[in-house]
C-alpha cells in the first residue's frame, strides 16, 4: 500500500465504506451535511482529491482555492450536472462519477413511482390517515395497470434501460427517445424508437432518465404536459431542472394529467409549494440510489476513483 500522503476533502460525508478506503490512502476532511459554502471554501486549500455529491456546486472559482494540486474531483453520485467540467478540464483536474452501482436501486425507485403515482397510493395512504376513508369503494382510487399501457422512456442510459426491462417484465410496451439509437435492445426486448414529441403523444407513463444540465432544462413544460395528455403519468429520478414543476402541479390540479411520481427538484431540498398541495402526486426525497447496496457501491467507487487519479491510474469511471 502507498504512504498516506496528501489532503482529500469530502465536501459533505462519505459513507465508511468509501471513507475507510480514503482514510488509508489521504489525510481526510468532512465538511458533514450541513457544510455551507463558505465553510468549503475554508477547508479545500490544499486539497489533492475533491469528492463533492450532487447537491454541492463545483465550479472554476472553488477549483481555484483548492489549488494547483488538485488532481481529481471525485464525484460521489452519477449525475455530475453540478460540476463544471470545462473549469476542470481547463486546469488538467479529471472528473470522475459512479455510474453502475446505483443501476438496480434507481431503476427500482422509478418502478416504485410509477406504480405508486399510478394507482394513486399517495392520495390514497393520505386519505387513511386523515380519517377520510369511509369504507371500499368500487369507483374510488381508480389507477392505471401497466400490462398493455405503453411506457415512454426518455433516456435509455444504464438506469432508464434497467426501468425499461422491468415495466416490460410487467407487460408494457415500451417506446423510448435517446440520443443515439438502441439496436440491441430494440432486437432484444422489442423496445420502440421515436422522438420525444411521438413518446409523449404516444405513452401513459412518461418516466425521465436523462441527465441535467443546461442541454435538457425545461425538456417537460406545458406543451409537453399537453402532449402527454390527462390519462398520463410522469414519472422523474433524473434531476428536477428537466421538468416545470410549476406547470406538473397546474396540470394535476386541472385534471390535465392523470398522476405524477417525482424523486427529484429544480433548487432541491426546497420543494414548490404547488407541487406540495398537488393531487395525485407521490413525492419523494431524492432517494433513488438510497439502498444499503448501492450507497455503499457509490462510497466505494468515489474512494476508488480519487485513489486511483492521484496513483497515476486510469480511473474506473472516468467523466473528464
Ligand atoms: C446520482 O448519483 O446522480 C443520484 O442523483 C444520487 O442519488
Amino acid at each position: 500500500m502507498q504512504n498516506k500522503s496528501g489532503k482529500a476533502v469530502v465536501a459533505r460525508v462519505l459513507l465508511p465504506a468509501g471513507l475507510e478506503l480514503l482514510e488509508q490512502r489521504f489525510e481526510v476532511s468532512q465538511g458533514g451535511l450541513d457544510v455551507t459554502r463558505e465553510q468549503l471554501e475554508e477547508m479545500v486549500p490544499g486539497a489533492i482529491a475533491l469528492v463533492p455529491d450532487p447537491s454541492v456546486p463545483v465550479d472554476g472559482e472553488l477549483l481555484d482555492l483548492c489549488g494547483e494540486q488538485l488532481e481529481v474531483v471525485s464525484n460521489f453520485a452519477v449525475g455530475y450536472d453540478h460540476v463544471d467540467l470545462e473549469a476542470c478540464s481547463d486546469r488538467g483536474i479529471v472528473v470522475t462519477n459512479t455510474p453502475g452501482v446505483l443501476t438496480e436501486a434507481t431503476a427500482e425507485l422509478a418502478l416504485m413511482l410509477t406504480l405508486s403515482a399510478g394507482r394513486l397510493a399517495g392520495d390514497a395512504e393520505r386519505d387513511l390517515r386523515s380519517g377520510l376513508w369511509t369504507g371500499w369503494n368500487p369507483g374510488a382510487y381508480l389507477g392505471l395497470e401497466l400490462r398493455g399501457a405503453t411506457v415512454g422512456v426518455v433516456g435509455l442510459g444504464r438506469i432508464g434501460l434497467r426501468y425499461a426491462e422491468m415495466v416490460s417484465a410487467l407487460g408494457a410496451e415500451v417506446l423510448y427517445t435517446a440520443s443515439s439509437r438502441k439496436v440491441e435492445a430494440e432486437k432484444q426486448f422489442g423496445f420502440g424508437w421515436t422522438d420525444l414529441e411521438d413518446l409523449l403523444r404516444r405513452s401513459q407513463v412518461v418516466s425521465i432518465h436523462a441527465p441535467g444540465g443546461e442541454g435538457t432544462r425545461g425538456m417537460i413544460g406545458r406543451r409537453e404536459l399537453e402532449l402527454i395528455g390527462p390519462e398520463g403519468v410522469l414519472i422523474n429520478t433524473s434531476r428536477g431542472t428537466l421538468v416545470d414543476s410549476d406547470a406538473v402541479a397546474e396540470a394535476l390540479e386541472e385534471g390535465r394529467l392523470a398522476a405524477a411520481g417525482l424523486d427529484v427538484y429544480d433548487g432541491e431540498p426546497a420543494v414548490p409549494e404547488s407541487l406540495l398541495s398537488a393531487p395525485r402526486c407521490v413525492l419523494l426525497p431524492h432517494i433513488g440510489s438510497a439502498s444499503h447496496i448501492s450507497r455503499d457501491g457509490m462510497a466505494r467507487l468515489a474512494a476508488e476513483n480519487a485513489i486511483a487519479v492521484v496513483d497515476g491510474l486510469e480511473p474506473a469511471s472516468r467523466v473528464v
